[in-house]
C-alpha cells in the first residue's frame, strides 16, 4: 500500500470553523451553509476499522421513553394519516433493514405510499458496495430536491451503508442541506427518537454510531409474499482488501440460535414457505459465541427439523466452509440444492491481494467436497474483474475456474475502489476499457453456462414454488426451483404461493419455459410448524 497517498478521515468530521450552535447530552448542533445541524454521532472510519473485546449484549427492544416517542407519532396519525415511503438498493440486508423499519413505520401508525408526492417522510436505505450504487442515490437526492421545496414539511431521511460513511455524510451536510435525516446501519432501531428530532426540532438530524451496537431482539417487522429473511449475524470481519461492509456493518455478531429458531419456528406458524437465513458471512456464525460451541452447521441441522418447505441462506464464505456444513446440508429435506458461494477470482495470486485467505486449490477442492455430498447442488457465485493488477493470466485463470466449477449463474462486477479500503491504495495499471472487455467476455461464459444447467432439466418435472405473475403477460406466471431457478409457465393467479409441479418445455438463457402437470398440492398447503 502506498502510505502516501493514506488519508486523514477525521478531516471529514472538522467542524472547528462552524457556529455552534447549541451544546447539550453529547449533542452538538452546527450551523452549517445557514442550516442547523444536529449530530448526535457521526461516523468514523478508525472507529469503524477497530475490532473491540467487549461484549456483544442482546437486548429486547423498547423501553418507556421509546414508548411515548412511538405513542406520539400514533397520536398524529390519528388526526391526519401520515405516509412513508421507503427506497431500497443493494443487498439482501437492507431489503431485510427495510422490513423492520417498515415494521417501525406501522408501529407508529403510518402507512405506506408508492407515490412520494404523497408521503410525508421519505427513507433512501442506501449501498454503498459499489460506486455506481452510490451515484444512483445522489442522483435520487437531485430529484426529491424539487418536491422538497414544493413540501416543506416532508422529511427526507438517507440511510443505510452510505450513512456509515464519513465521506458521503459530509458532502450530504456540504451540497444536499435539505436532507432532513441521516442514520447509520447500527441506528435503525432508534428511529422512533430520530423521527422524533428531525420531525419536531426542523433540524437536519445526524446519528451515525460507528462503532456496531448491541443486537436488539423482537423489532417489529413487516414482510411481504410468502417469503422471508431471518437475519442471522450482523457484520464481517473478513476485511476482503476491496469491501467496504467490515466498515459499514461493524464487527461480527451472532445471533442466539434460540432467537433464530423461534423466528423461524413463527414464520412456520404464519404459513411462510421459504425462508432465507442471512449473514454477510453466514460460515462464521456462532464464531463469537464464548460460552458455548455452536456454528452454521448446529443452527442449519437445528432448522431442518422446523416445518418450513425450503430453507436458503446468503452469503457463505469459502473460508469457513467446513465439512459439518456440507453433511448436513447433503441430508436435503427443506434445506435446498442451492449455494452461492462467492469465488471473487480464479487466480490464488489476485485472491492472495483480496486477501480472501484461501487459493484457487483450496476453493476447487471445497467445490469437489460439495458436489461428492451432494450430487444435484447447484452453484452460483460472485466474481470481480479487474481488480488492482490483475494481468490478462490471471483472468484467464477466473475463467477457467468458471469452466471447471460450472457455476450456473453469477453476479459479475467491475472492480469499484472504495475510499479507505486497502484496495484503494494498490497501484493499478489496467486500463478500464480492459476491465469492461473481462466482463463481457466473463458475462459471455457464464450464459453460455446458465443455458447448459438450465439444458440438462429438459423434460423433467421440478417443484416450482409460485411467485407472481409476468410482467409482460398475465396469464403466465412466474417462480422458482429449489435451485433458485426462475421458471414461468401458464396458470391461474390463484396459484401464487403455492407449490406447483411443472415440466421444463424450453430451457433457455435466464430462465425456463414450462408447463404445469398439476394444480398445487393440497398437502403443501397446510404444512404446519
Ligand atoms: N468492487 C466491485 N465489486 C465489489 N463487491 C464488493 N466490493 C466490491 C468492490 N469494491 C462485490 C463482491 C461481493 C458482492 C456483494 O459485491 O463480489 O461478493
Ligand atoms: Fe466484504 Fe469479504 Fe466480508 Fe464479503 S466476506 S462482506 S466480500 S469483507
Amino acid at each position: 500500500m502506498d502510505k502516501g497517498t493514506k488519508k486523514d478521515y477525521s478531516k471529514y468530521f472538522d467542524f472547528s470553523d462552524a457556529k455552534i450552535v447549541s451544546q447539550e447530552d453529547g449533542r452538538t448542533t452546527y450551523k452549517i451553509n445557514g442550516r442547523n445541524i444536529q449530530i448526535n454521532a457521526a461516523p468514523s472510519y478508525q472507529d469503524e476499522k477497530r475490532r473491540g473485546k467487549e461484549d456483544i449484549q442482546v437486548l429486547a427492544f423498547g423501553n418507556a421513553e421509546t414508548e411515548a416517542a412511538m405513542e406520539q407519532f400514533r397520536e398524529l396519525n390519528q388526526g391526519r394519516q401520515h405516509y412513508y415511503s421507503i427506497t431500497t438498493y443493494g443487498c439482501q440486508m437492507n431489503e431485510h433493514d427495510t422490513e423492520v423499519m417498515r415494521g417501525l413505520f406501522e408501529a407508529m401508525g403510518f402507512q405506506p405510499t408508492e407515490d412520494r408526492s404523497q408521503a410525508d417522510v421519505i427513507l433512501l436505505n442506501t449501498c454503498a458496495v459499489r460506486e455506481n450504487a452510490e451515484d444512483k442515490v445522489f442522483g435520487e437526492l437531485g430529484h426529491l430536491k424539487g418536491l422538497k421545496l414544493e413540501k416543506p414539511g416532508l422529511i427526507l431521511g438517507v440511510c443505510g451503508c452510505m450513512s456509515q460513511e464519513a465521506a458521503v455524510v459530509n458532502r450530504i451536510m456540504q451540497k444536499h442541506a435539505f436532507v432532513d435525516l441521516i442514520f447509520g446501519t447500527h441506528n435503525i432501531h432508534r428511529l422512533p427518537h430520530l423521527l422524533q428530532d428531525a420531525y419536531f426540532g426542523k433540524e437536519m438530524v445526524v446519528e451515525v454510531w460507528s462503532k456496531e451496537g448491541d443486537i436488539i431482539e423482537n423489532l417489529p417487522k413487516k414482510r411481504e409474499g410468502m417469503r422471508a429473511w431471518v437475519n442471522i449475524m450482523y457484520g464481517c470481519d473478513k476485511f476482503c482488501t476491496y469491501c467496504i461492509v467490515p466498515y459499514t456493518r461493524g464487527k461480527e455478531r451472532s445471533r442466539l440460535p434460540e432467537d433464530v429458531i423461534a423466528e423461524v419456528r413463527e414464520l412456520a406458524r404464519q404459513g411462510y414457505k421459504e425462508i432465507t437465513l442471512l449473514g454477510q458471512n453466514v460460515n462464521a456464525y456462532g464464531k463469537d459465541f464464548t460460552d458455548r460451541e455452536y456454528r452454521f452447521g448446529d443452527l442449519m441441522d437445528a432448522i431442518r427439523e422446523v416445518g418450513i418447505p425450503r430453507v436458503r441462506f446468503t452469503t457463505s464464505h469459502p473460508r469457513d466452509f467446513d465439512d459439518h456444513l456440507i453433511e448436513v446440508l447433503a441430508k436435503g429435506g427443506n434445506l435446498v440444492e442451492h449455494i452461492h458461494l462467492p469465488v471473487q477470482s480464479g487466480s490464488s495470486e489476485v485472491l492472495k491481494r483480496m486477501s480472501r485467505k484461501y487459493t484457487r486449490e483450496h476453493f476447487l477442492d471445497l467445490v469437489r467436497r460439495i458436489k461428492a455430498a451432494i450430487p444435484d447442488v447447484v452453484l452460483t457465485t460472485d466474481i470481480i474483474v479487474g481488480f488492482p493488477g490483475e494481468t490478462e493470466e490471471q483472468f484467464e485463470e477466473t475463467l477457467s475456474l468458471v469452466r471447471e466449477v460450472k457455476f450456473a449463474s453469477a453476479f459479475t462486477f467491475i472492480y469499484s475502489p472504495r475510499e479507505g479500503t486497502p484496495a484503494a491504495s494498490m497501484e493499478d495499471n489496467v486500463p478500464y476499457e480492459v476491465k469492461q472487455q473481462r466482463l463481457v467476455r466473463l458475462n459471455e461464459l457464464i450464459a453460455e453456462l446458465s443455458l447448459e444447467s438450465n439444458e440438462s432439466l429438459r423434460g423433467q418435472t421440478i417443484e416450482v414454488l409460485v411467485e407472481g405473475q409476468s410482467k409482460n403477460n398475465p396469464n403466465v406466471l412466474s417462480g422458482r426451483t429449489r435451485s433458485n431457478k426462475l421458471i414461468h409457465f401458464e396458470g391461474p393467479k390463484e396459484w401464487i404461493g403455492e407449490f406447483v409441479q411443472v415440466r421444463v418445455t424450453k430451457p433457455q438463457t435466464w430462465y425456463i419455459t414450462a408447463e404445469a402437470v398439476s394444480p398445487p398440492e393440497r398437502a403443501a398447503l397446510s404444512h404446519g410448524a
